[in-house]
């Protein structure tokens, strides 16, 4: 899906319905060339990560949701939802992003994405 503002207040682009995310799971949105990727956890939390993990580059989307990170599909790093990083004696970081819940819609920050 792309990201066209439905609701737009400053920088804040509506990409869709909380719905949409399933809980323990993501859905991707992109922006130019760039695929994020929404994470829902178990207790409805939200967050926002480039869908591309720091060891390979491995589509983050498609890991498992647990306890705050995600384990990466194609060698099982595990990255942390709030900051990005990999976990344990793992290193680097992937690019996160802001997304509020207002309501049941999903707002994206795309002042970070220009940035
Ligand atoms: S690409 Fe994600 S763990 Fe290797």
């Amino acid at each position: 899906m792309s990201v066209a503002p439905a609701i737009q207040t400053d920088d804040l682009v509506d990409i869709g319905s909380i719905d949409e995310v399933p809980r323990r799971g993501a859905r991707c949105v992109t922006s130019g060339e760039m695929r994020i990727a929404i994470f829902r956890t178990h207790d409805d939390q939200f967050f926002a990560l480039e869908d591309k993990c720091p060891h390979k580059a491995g589509p983050l989307s498609q890991g498992i949701v647990h306890d705050g990170c995600v384990t990466c599909p194609l060698h099982n790093w595990v990255i942390s939802l709030r900051s990005g990083e990999a976990q344990g004696a793992d290193e680097g970081a992937t690019r996160t992003f802001s997304v509020q819940v207002r309501g049941d819609r999903l707002l994206l920050d795309m002042a970070e994405l220009t940035s």
